[in-house]
């Protein structure tokens, strides 16, 4: 029978991703820490097999938690903005802080993005303009501000070149470490799984929500199917985060389940509720902050 804890996070990091994402999970880098210090691994590798906005994953590598972060997202141009951010750091630095913030350009970084153009550079600066100027961030929500731009908000309130060139830098500092694909989740899940210094943070598109937010939903196959593989991770410490769902529930039913109270989210603001599964190593850790009643923020 599973016990059902509480943990509350919030963002003792603060936001380093350059990307807004709906739903990011920023807020975790804090427990996420303590975990992987209770457990002990050495030069612990981290992977977000669902990345997004890996909010959580530069965190840890940016305060030098973590000696290797695998960002792998299955979204071309989720997958171009990392790829550009590690490997064209420059050449988007230097878009993101002379590019005009204006409808007329919206629309040409609109209609690149939906070119889908091979080029890693413009699709993934194309992503990253529409994600900052957008509504929640979200590529097909309109801009901010709408199309007169007359709103309080106007396309640029989510844009500080500036805050967004450093943190984009910070990324660029950091590609040595940083490895980017754009996988199946589950092959990057099987990858890993046999390494006791790897900690995956396996994020999915969720049971609800997750068709109107993502590119990607998932079906009732595909949480079966990816349940299936998280069973069959056998040395790799993992923790998943799901919307609360019978489903998910009973999928990962005889593994270590707690509620998860997240004090912030993108598209909830205030206190959303998640279900988060554990690996019995990283379960045993989240049970002792619990009864240590640790401030996990
Ligand atoms: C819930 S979001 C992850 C949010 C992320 N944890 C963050 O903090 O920003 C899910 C992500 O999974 C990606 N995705 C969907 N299906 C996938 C698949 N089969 N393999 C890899 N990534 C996938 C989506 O593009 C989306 O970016």
């Amino acid at each position: 029978m599973t016990e059902l804890l509480s943990v509350s996070t919030s963002r003792r990091y603060g936001t380093l991703s350059p990307l807004r994402y709906p739903g990011g999970k920023a807020a975790l880098a804090g427990l996420f820490a303590d975990i992987l210090t209770g457990i002990g691994i050495a030069d612990p590798t981290y992977i977000e097999p669902y990345a997004g906005g890996a909010g959580a994953g530069i965190a840890l590598l940016r305060e030098g938690l973590v000696s290797k972060l695998v960002i792998n997202d299955i979204d071309p141009a989720v997958h171009a903005f990392w790829r550009a951010a590690t490997e064209n750091n420059a050449e988007l630095v230097d878009r993101v802080l002379h590019s005009p913030l204006d409808m007329d350009e919206w629309r040409v970084q609109r209609d690149i993005y939906r070119s889908k153009p091979k080029s890693i550079i413009d699709l993934g600066f194309a992503f990253f303009y529409l994600n900052r100027t957008n509504r929640s961030g979200v590529l097909n929500a309109g801009v901010i501000g709408g199309n007169d731009q007359r709103g309080n908000y106007k396309i640029d309130a989510r844009f500080n070149r500036t805050t967004l060139a450093e943190r984009l830098r910070a990324i660029g500092s950091l590609s040595a470490k940083i490895e980017v694909s754009d996988l199946d989740g589950r092959t990057v899940i099987k990858r890993y799984g046999r390494d006791p210094c790897a900690f995956l943070y396996i994020d999915p598109p969720y049971v609800q929500a997750g068709s109107q937010l993502y590119l990607n939903s998932f079906d009732r196959r595909d949480h079966e199917a990816l349940a299936k593989i998280v069973r069959e991770v056998s040395a790799a410490h993992w923790l998943v985060t799901y919307d609360t769902s019978p489903l998910i529930e009973r999928l990962y039913r005889d593994l270590f389940q707690c509620r998860l109270e997240l004090n912030y989210s993108a598209r909830h603001p205030g206190r959303a509720n998640e279900l988060l599964v554990a690996s019995s190593s990283v379960g045993a850790e989240v049970s002792r902050l619990q009864s240590l009643d640790a401030t996990v923020a």
